[in-house]
């Protein structure tokens, strides 16, 4: 099988200060991939090199069949791999629907975007009664799923989220999972998760990746890593 993301032994970092260091990862068509570290990790720098945003010093990344590292950011989302970055990033002063109307901004996207937008409405309800609403007046959840509809609205192949449940209520990020796998089962979207929230993240994830100062340290199936007794004394205080 060929996977629909591959990133092989890339490093990057910041000026002259390494953060990745040979970090190899997969995913395919279809899978949730969760990466799954403390603070400082390196899972945002990660994120970023995989979406143009920080260049590569060494390595190579494919995706679908193409090498994208090396390519400036807006060329990676027209290819269909999008990022929503931590907070979600939304445009405070413009509605709801203008915010979803800006994700479908590249060629392919637009002339989709009325049925792209009924469909996001549909997923998000919410978003629907609120489309009106200045993007900055929503609640955190509400802008967590706001961020991930507007990528969704770009059509992507992959999305790229990087803590999605950060500063949610624990019942929030339980849905927020939840919608999660919804979106990448009915969109058939695969999705690559980046979350300090460790148990969660590899509940809902088919594999995962852990990530120790720069470095991937282990891999494996979701059940796995949550079985592990290293991953468990070390982030999930078992
Ligand atoms: N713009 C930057 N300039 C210099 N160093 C940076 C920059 N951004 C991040 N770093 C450093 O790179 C390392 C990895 O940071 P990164 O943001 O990737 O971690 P993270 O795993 O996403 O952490 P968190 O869970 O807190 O979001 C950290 O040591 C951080 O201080
Ligand atoms: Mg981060």
């Amino acid at each position: 099988m060929s996977a629909l993301l591959t990133v092989d032994k890339i490093s990057s970092g910041y000026g002259d200060i390494p953060v990745l260091r040979d970090v190899s990862l997969q995913v395919g068509s279809n899978e949730i991939v969760s990466v799954v570290g403390a603070n400082g990790a390196g899972k945002t720098t990660l994120l970023r090199s995989i979406a143009g945003l920080l260049p590569c010093t060494r390595g190579t990344i494919q995706f679908d069949g193409r090498r994208i590292d090396g390519l400036p950011a807006h060329q990676v989302v027209v290819r269909g791999l999008v990022m929503v970055p931590e907070g979600g990033r939304l445009f405070p002063f413009m509605s709801v629907q203008e915010n979803l109307e800006l994700g479908a901004f590249n060629g392919s996207a637009r002339p989709q975007l009325q049925a792209t937008l009924e469909e996001v409405f549909n997923l998000f309800p919410i978003l629907a009664s609120r489309r009106g609403q200045l993007a900055g007046s929503l609640s955190g959840g509400e802008r967590q799923m706001c961020a991930i509809a507007r990528a969704v609205m770009s059509q992507p192949k992959l999305l790229m989220l990087d803590e999605p449940s950060l500063g949610l209520s624990p019942l929030m990020v339980e849905r927020m999972f939840e919608i999660i796998a919804a979106l990448a089962h009915s969109k058939r979207i695969a999705v690559l998760l980046v979350e300090q929230n460790v148990g969660d993240a590899l509940e809902m994830a088919h594999r995962g990746y852990v990530v120790e100062r720069g470095q991937i340290v282990k891999t494996g199936s979701g059940p796995d890593l949550l079985a592990d007794p290293e991953v468990q004394q070390a982030y999930l205080g078992l």
